[in-house]
């Protein structure tokens, strides 16, 4: 048996000591509970926040461990549990059992198909991408099985193909450019939505980004569905390119301008009204683990602003001596941010420079 936050699951203990992987009889990875755990808090606060959310679609659900604890924790929940594997829909039923939810048959179906026929045969208000590998077999259909300001979940596992390792692949799968540079992560994250949002602009719906983060081995993005073709166009005007000089300073570019990176959206990423606040009240609720806590924390405290400034990378460029990033925060409007280490956001870039040329010793090495 293992136990996560407040729920059991019938599986071996013994897996927790394996490299997940697809060949697992069902699949099931102890790193995510970071990613079920901020699930659970994003649904908990927007059902508080009075948000209709009652119809939950998790297509491919694996052992069904998400929508146990959705439905252990949150309450007038409706859950449709979907694999294709069997076996997994079997588990599925014996966690449901052993968690006392089993006889609650009004809180969840359960069935076994391909995720998209059963995707493409209802309509759910939130619905939960987490795949092996990339989303993009499932995005549109989720799309367009979503209610009107329904929420969609998207798990991508597939980074290096975000990150420039596999920059072939970028192209063929996000048709956009990617190469290695300190910002891959926030860059990969905005070259993720920006394809959610291209996908749905072609049916005139705007998905708009309300949650994200990037950790362990995947990315993490939330966006909320509305049909307008006024708020589609407005996020499609935020599709941008952005070039990465070889001091790795970044700049954004107009399409059609000469660039290393993108397209990929570079708007704002918290755009949900009251949702990071009514997250923050809640996240000692629900039986997180500490590090989701610590995570969620320092996405909530980073300034919702394009990319970030490397602290190392400023100094190396202007040969001074590192300065810290304590220093940094307490004395300019300048955050952390949980994409890289001593790395912060700000929104008025000469603010900082000018603290750093202040208040940092040129490198007497050089
Ligand atoms: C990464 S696992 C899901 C993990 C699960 N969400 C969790 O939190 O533990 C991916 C699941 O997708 C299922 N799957 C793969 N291809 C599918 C398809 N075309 N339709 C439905 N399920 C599929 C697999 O059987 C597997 O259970």
């Amino acid at each position: 048996m293992i136990k996560e936050s407040n729920i059991l699951i019938n599986l071996n203990e013994s897996i927790l000591n394996e490299v997940p992987t697809k060949d697992m009889e069902v699949f099931y990875n102890p790193i995510m509970q970071i990613n079920r755990d901020l699930s659970c808090l994003l649904l908990y606060s927007l059902k508080k926040m009075g948000h209709r959310i009652e119809n939950i679609a998790l297509p491919t659900c694996g052992s069904g461990i998400r929508g146990i604890r959705f439905l252990k924790n949150i309450e007038n929940l409706k859950i449709y549990f979907n694999d294709l594997n069997p076996k997994a829909i079997d588990s599925v039923k014996e966690n449901l059992k052993i968690n006392n939810l089993l006889e609650k048959k009004e809180n969840y179906e359960l069935s076994i198909n391909d995720a998209n026929l059963f995707l493409l045969n209802n309509k759910f208000d939130y619905i939960d991408i987490d795949p092996f590998g990339s989303p993009n077999p499932f995005l549109q259909s989720a799309i367009l099985s979503l209610t009107h300001d329904g929420i969609l979940a998207v798990t991508a596992t597939d980074t290096a193909a975000f990150c420039g390792t596999y920059p072939r692949a970028t192209l063929r799968k996000y048709f956009s450019k990617s190469i290695r540079t300190p910002y891959m992560h926030e860059f990969g994250i905005r070259i993720l939505i920006k394809h959610i949002i291209e996908i749905a602009s072609q049916f005139e719906i705007a998905m708009i980004p309300i949650f994200y983060h990037s950790n362990d081995h995947y990315f993490r993005v939330y966006l909320k569905k509305l049909k307008s073709k006024s708020r589609t166009l407005e996020l499609i005007k935020e599709i941008k390119n952005v070039e990465v000089d070889d001091k790795n300073n970044f700049f954004i570019k107009e399409l059609g301008e000469s660039y290393t990176i993108g397209p990929m959206y570079v708007g704002k990423l918290k755009r949900f009204e009251g949702l990071f606040e009514e997250m923050n009240k809640n996240k000692d609720l629900l039986n997180l683990d500490k590090k989701s806590i610590k995570l969620f924390s320092k996405i909530n405290e980073e300034l919702d602003e394009f990319c970030f400034y490397n602290l190392h990378e400023i100094s190396r460029n202007n040969s001074t001596n590192p300065i810290s990033i304590k220093k940094v925060i307490e004395n300019t409007k300048a955050t952390r941010t949980h994409f890289c280490d001593n790395s912060v956001k700000i929104e008025n870039k000469e603010e900082l420079f000018n603290f750093i040329e202040k208040n940092s010793n040129v490198n007497k090495k050089d």
